[in-house]
C-alpha cells in the first residue's frame, strides 16, 4: 500500500510513513488545538516536498487571512497558487450567502453538498490534484440533529473524494473532554484514520499534546505525543524526548 506523508515533522514515523493512499483522515480537536495549521501543513509540504497539488477548502476562515497567517510560517501559499500547486476553494462567504472574489469558490445561492463535490472535482481535474483538505466539516452544516443524515452525507463525501483518488484531511471541531471525536460522533466511524489534537492551556510547558485514535491498515502509535506549534508549523514529539533535559 502507498503512503502519503503529511509533512508533519514526526508524525509519518508513527504511522508507517503517511496516510494510506487515497484515504480520509480526520483531525479533530477543540478551538485552536492547530487543524488548520495541520491541513495546510499537509499541503504546503506535499506540493513543496513531494510534487503533490493540492485542494484547500475553508469553510470557517476567509483566504486572504489565511494565506496572511501562513507567511508567519515562511509558507507562501499564493506562489503555490500561482504555479498551479495549490488551489483554495472558498466556501467562506457562500456560507453567509455573500459573494466571493476568489477565483475558485462556491456560488453564494444556495450552498450545498453537491456544488462542493463539483467545483472539488473540476479543480482537482485542472491541477491534477493528489491531497485535499476539507477545513471543517461541521462548518459544512450538516444536520446534526439527525445522525443517520449527517453520516450519510459524510460517507458519500468520503466515497466521491476516493473517486477522486485524492487523499485527504477533513477537520472537525471538538470541545476538550467530550466523549467523541467529531461534531455529528459519526464521522470518525466513516473515515479511514482519526487525530485527536489537545491543548490544556495552562502553564507553558507540553500543554498540547495528540494520539492517533485509528488508523485503518496501519500499525500505529498508542501513546498521547506531545505536540508544538512553533514558527515553523507543528512538530509532534516522542513520548521519551519529553523527559530529556
Ligand atoms: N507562530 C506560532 N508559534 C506558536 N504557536 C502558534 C503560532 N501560530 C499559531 N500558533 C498557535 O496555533 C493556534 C491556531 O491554530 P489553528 O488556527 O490551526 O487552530 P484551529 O484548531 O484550526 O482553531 P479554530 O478552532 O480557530 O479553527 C493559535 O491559537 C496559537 O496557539
Ligand atoms: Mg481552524
Amino acid at each position: 500500500m502507498n503512503r502519503v506523508p503529511t509533512g508533519i515533522t514526526g508524525l509519518d514515523a508513527l504511522i508507517e510513513g503517511g496516510i494510506p493512499e487515497g484515504r480520509s483522515l480526520l483531525v479533530s480537536g477543540g478551538t485552536g488545538t492547530g487543524k488548520t495549521i495541520f491541513g495546510l501543513q499537509y499541503l504546503y509540504f506535499g506540493a513543496k516536498k513531494y510534487n503533490e497539488p493540492g485542494i484547500y477548502v475553508t469553510l470557517d476562515e476567509r483566504p486572504d487571512l489565511i494565506r496572511q497567517d501562513m507567511i508567519r510560517f515562511g509558507w507562501d501559499l499564493r506562489k503555490l497558487e500561482d504555479e498551479n500547486m495549490l488551489q483554495i476553494i472558498d466556501g467562506s462567504l457562500a456560507k453567509l450567502g455573500l459573494p466571493s472574489e476568489e477565483q475558485f469558490s462556491l456560488p453564494s445561492t444556495g450552498f450545498d453538498l453537491d456544488k462542493l463535490l463539483l467545483e472539488i472535482m473540476r479543480v482537482a481535474k485542472r491541477i491534477g490534484a493528489k491531497r485535499l483538505v476539507i477545513d471543517s466539516l461541521p462548518a459544512l452544516g450538516f444536520n446534526f440533529d439527525n445522525e443517520n443524515e449527517a453520516r450519510k452525507a459524510i460517507l458519500k463525501l468520503s466515497y466521491l473524494l476516493m473517486k477522486t483518488g485524492v487523499t485527504s484531511i477533513l477537520t472537525s471541531e471538538i470541545a476538550e473532554g467530550e466523549n467523541k471525536f467529531g461534531r455529528y460522533g459519526v464521522e470518525e466511524f466513516v473515515v479511514d484514520g482519526v487525530i485527536v489534537l489537545h491543548y490544556m492551556g495552562i502553564g507553558t510547558q507540553s500543554n498540547r499534546t495528540m494520539h492517533i485514535r485509528k488508523m485503518r491498515a496501519t500499525k500505529h502509535s498508542e501513546d498521547l505525543h506531545p505536540l508544538q506549534i512553533t514558527d515553523k508549523g507543528i512538530a509532534v514529539r516522542k513520548v521519551e524526548e519529553e523527559y530529556e533535559v
